[in-house]
């Protein structure tokens, strides 16, 4: 089973050997989830990010190459068809900061910035659920102005990674607009993975590099799952697909963390190459970094086989023009 599934890693996040022409530009790139996924539908990507390691990661493991830059709404940009990111929302996410979006580094801004002056055909932009929540006013102003660029903007899906070749729950917002005559989402697929068909082979072993909960933490744990009145321990399921992951509960540092528990009762961490392989990067990715940087780059990114789909919606819509 785990060899099934990581053979269709291997098979279809290769870089295509059909490239299709289009040029396109990932903004927040991090470690290059969302540009894996458009470089195996045939695209020539080039990402822009400003952490160090996120960029040595994507240089490392893509064709394409990361330009390491802060952006800002001053940024100039090289042509491209398309325009893909996943811009960070905090500031204006966050209770009490909403003056954040006036903020020249908020994500959003700097996106609309890039269409504005690059002119692509299409661009796309995945966030957190919570983008159509307490935010959604803000949203719907920064599309309002895409929509008087002369963009058709499609109603944002929430869309789940697990009806998209990913072992995981992972609940996100796709944002699209375009100059096409159409286009359409993705199709979910019949198959879902589990936990176990990602990484079952390892799940119930001791790695070299195991990082062990200490009795205080299983203690804290058991307290967290009888007061949020948990029916299920938060012990990863292997025949389920696995809860979010993102940068803090693969810290490791709360009670909601993303763990494992062994045979013999004791729990453990997920290691890199687990999380890796449960948000989908193929085998050859090699995250940089400390192992804190390296959980950050993984929570923070688009699984690469969604963005392999997402990308193939783009490139459809690109064909029919
Ligand atoms: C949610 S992550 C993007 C993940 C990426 N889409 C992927 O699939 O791997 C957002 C990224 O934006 C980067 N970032 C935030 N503000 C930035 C800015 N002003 N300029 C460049 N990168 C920025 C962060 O370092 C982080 O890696």
């Amino acid at each position: 089973m785990r060899a099934t599934y990581i053979q269709t890693l291997r098979d279809q996040l290769q870089p295509s050997l059909n490239p299709n022409g289009y040029k396109v530009l990932d903004l927040f790139a991090g470690c290059g989830g969302l540009s894996v996924g458009f470089e195996a539908a045939g695209f020539d990507v080039t990402g822009y990010e400003m952490n160090r390691d996120a960029c040595a990661t994507y240089n490392a493991s893509l064709h394409g190459k990361c330009i390491q830059e802060l952006l800002t709404t001053e940024t100039v940009f090289p042509a491209a068809d398309v325009i893909i990111g996943g811009p960070p929302c905090q500031p204006f996410s966050v209770i009490g900061h909403q003056a954040g979006q006036e903020d020249r580094r908020n994500g959003l801004e700097v996106f609309a910035h890039a269409v504005k002056s690059v002119q692509p055909k299409v661009w796309m932009f995945e966030n957190v659920r919570g983008l159509l929540g307490r935010s959604k006013e803000y949203l719907d102003t920064v599309l309002a102005k895409m929509t008087n660029m002369g963009y058709a903007v499609e109603q944002p899906l929430i869309i789940n990674a697990r009806h998209y070749g990913v072992p995981q729950n992972r609940e996100r917002v796709v944002v699209v607009g375009h100059r096409l005559p159409a286009f359409l989402w993705p199709e979910k697929l019949e198959k879902q993975f589990t936990v176990r068909s990602a990484i079952g082979r390892t799940a119930r072993r001791t790695p070299r590099d195991g990082r062990f909960l200490t009795q205080a933490m299983d203690c804290y744990i058991a307290k967290y799952e009888k007061a949020s009145c948990c029916r299920q321990p938060r012990d990863l399921h292997l025949d389920m697909p696995a809860r979010t992951l993102t940068c803090r509960n693969l810290g490791g540092a709360t009670g909601d963390m993303i763990r494992l528990r062994l045979p013999d009762g004791r729990r453990r961490l997920l290691t890199v190459a687990e999380a890796a392989r449960l948000q989908s990067f193929p085998p050859w990715f090699r995250f940089a970094g400390s192992h804190t940087s390296r959980m950050n780059q993984i929570g923070n990114a688009v699984p690469p086989m969604l963005a392999l789909m997402l990308g193939n919606a783009v490139k459809d819509a690109l064909l029919g023009e």
